[in-house]
């Protein structure tokens, strides 16, 4: 009985240890992670990019470097069109961010498509992890953001 108890307490020592590193490491990686995004690139290549959406680019440019730098949401980890529509929802209401719903419309698509050809690797992966629904949301997304843009 008692050594059951010393074993119990020792498991129990091991996993609230484990617990605090790893919510340390998701910190410290975090951190880290904002630091890379921001010491990135801080222009993105768009000469192919279809006309209207060179627009969402020159508004994303204006409107996403108000309070941090641009390279954050170039380098950053956002992906699927659902991740940048509720990042960017959440974006244009704080306080003072001075973005309508049509420019963040914009931004919305200028981003979503950047990040399905420039972050294409990344974007694949995360397709690759999502559940149905959301793998049918991006298709959706997308394909409306080509058929109202793609260059003829
Ligand atoms: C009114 C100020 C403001 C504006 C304008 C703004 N941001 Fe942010 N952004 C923040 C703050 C503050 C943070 C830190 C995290 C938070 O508070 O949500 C942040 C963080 C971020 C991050 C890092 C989030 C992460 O967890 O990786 C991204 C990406 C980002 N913003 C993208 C954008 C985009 C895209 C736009 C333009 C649509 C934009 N921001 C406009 C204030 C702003």
């Amino acid at each position: 009985m008692k050594k059951i108890h010393v074993i119990l307490l020792a498991l129990c020592g091991a996993c609230s240890a484990a617990l605090i590193a790893a919510d340390d490491d998701v910190q410290a990686l975090s951190k880290e992670q904002l630091a890379k995004f921001d010491s990135g690139p801080t222009s993105v290549d768009v000469s192919a990019y279809p006309g209207a959406l060179k627009d969402g680019y020159t508004l994303f440019r204006q409107k996403c470097s108000a309070c941090h730098t641009l390279a954050r949401p170039i380098n950053c980890n956002f992906a699927l069109p659902d991740e940048w529509s509720r990042y960017i929802k959440r974006m244009m209401h704080k306080p003072g961010s001075g973005i309508s719903p049509g420019q963040a419309k914009k931004i919305y698509e200028f981003l979503a498509y950047d990040s399905s050809v420039r972050k294409k690797a990344l974007y694949d992966e995360k397709y690759a992890r999502a559940d149905a629904a959301t793998k049918a949301d991006a298709d959706a997304r997308i394909g409306e953001i080509l058929a109202a843009y793609a260059q003829k």
